[in-house]
């Protein structure tokens, strides 16, 4: 059997269907088995009780480093290409609930990875970041005050210095082994510059953080994976260490399949109007059955329905409430039609407030972006 029997293309927009395999293939653990834990310090979050974060590698030593009172920070990335909608909320709802728990956040503009290996142009990447990304990032609750977004095309010089020096001990056969044979330059450039994103903070310049906590979609473990090998070979020389990261699903589309960019339909942007977003729920699919009365006889599958998700992942944040709307629904009590307007409205009431937010954000940029973007 070849060693890697099954890859993850952290550069396509493939949805992952079996998230099993990834804690056979690559030893990610799942994200329960830290949740008792966690517990012992503050409520896990929404997302974290529900499984929708559902591995991660290391966390318990985030937990134990938190305990001791050590400093910890949270690094993750936006890739600027496209709007903005409900798939990317997820990672930003858990820098917010860190950020309440005192972790510093700190945030990479993939802009350079857009641009070398998504093939945009800097104008557009620089604009759709700064007035799409990143205002929503603040609108969704990060504290302008307290985070620190940069470029990665511009950022501090030892940041640089760690892309080059890690070109010593990187393999083309290992680069090959975890992204596959269409390496190409710009992936290689893309793939060390993301390493560098990670492990900086840890540098004296930087912060000099003891650990860094990377929260992803589990599209990104194959950087991760090369990021923790480039951590132990130069943990003596430069003093770095693994970081710890933790994974969640992606949303399914609203259509069913996967939730993509390119498909205004599969998706809620955060700034379509509520009504618009409205229409498109209704239209979305659901786990129901075929007539009204087998949905009565035989109950629907929320565990396959794009509207519970939008309500699991997003719309209700009280575990009671959904618990009742998932047994309504497996009982056949509840239909689709009252199901979908009422997650309607809860939709167009969280696209509202947004929205309201997202125009007094749009001032708070300059102060989050360090240094500016050129
Ligand atoms: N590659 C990530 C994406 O496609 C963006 C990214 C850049 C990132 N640097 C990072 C993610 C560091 C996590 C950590 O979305
Ligand atoms: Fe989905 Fe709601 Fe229909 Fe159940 S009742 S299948 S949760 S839309």
């Amino acid at each position: 059997m070849p060693i890697v029997a099954f890859r993850i293309d952290p550069w396509s927009n493939e949805s992952i269907k079996e998230y099993g395999k990834l804690f056979t293939y690559f030893g990610i653990k799942p994200f329960k088995e830290v949740l008792p834990k966690l517990e012992e310090i503050a409520e896990p979050h929404p997302l974290m009780r529900r499984g929708i974060v559902f591995g991660h590698r290391d966390f318990d030593l985030v937990i134990d480093a938190l305990k001791k009172g050590k400093r910890v920070a949270i690094l993750t990335g936006l890739m600027p290409s496209g709007r903005m909608h409900l798939g990317h909320k997820m990672v930003i709802d858990q820098l917010v609930y860190y950020q309440r728990l005192g972790i510093d956040i700190i945030v990479a503009v993939a802009d350079i990875e857009a641009y070398a290996v998504r093939k945009k142009s800097r104008k557009e990447v620089v604009e759709i970041a700064m007035k799409e990304y990143i205002p929503n990032y603040i609108a969704l609750g990060l504290d302008p005050e307290k985070t620190r977004i940069y470029f990665q095309s511009n950022n501090e010089v030892p940041y640089y210095r760690l892309i080059q020096i890690f070109s010593r001990k990187v393999t083309l056969a290992e680069l090959k082994a975890i992204y596959g044979e269409d390496l190409e330059t710009s992936k290689i450039v893309s793939a060390l510059t993301q390493a560098a994103d990670i492990l900086h903070p840890q540098l004296p310049e930087f912060g000099g953080y003891e650990l860094v906590l990377v929260p992803v979609g589990a599209d990104q473990d194959p950087h991760l994976r090369l990021t923790r090998d480039i951590a132990d070979r130069y943990g003596a020389e430069l003093g770095l260490t693994r970081p710890a990261s933790t994974y969640h699903r992606f949303m399914s589309g609203l259509q069913g399949g996967k939730m993509s960019s390119s498909n205004p339909e599969s998706y809620i942007a955060l700034t379509d109007p509520p009504e618009e977003a409205a229409r498109k729920l209704m239209k979305a699919l659901t786990g129901g059955r075929i007539t009204a009365e087998e949905q009565r006889r035989l109950g629907g599958e929320p565990e396959k329905c794009p509207v519970y998700e939008m309500n699991a992942y997003h719309l209700i944040q009280d575990d009671k409430e959904l618990a009742e709307v998932y047994e309504a629904c497996r009982s056949g009590r509840l239909l689709c039609g009252k199901c979908k307007r009422e997650t309607a409205e809860r939709l167009k009431n969280f696209l509202r407030e947004h929205q309201e937010r997202l125009k007094q954000a749009l001032e708070e940029v300059p102060k989050i972006v360090s240094p500016p973007p050129f």
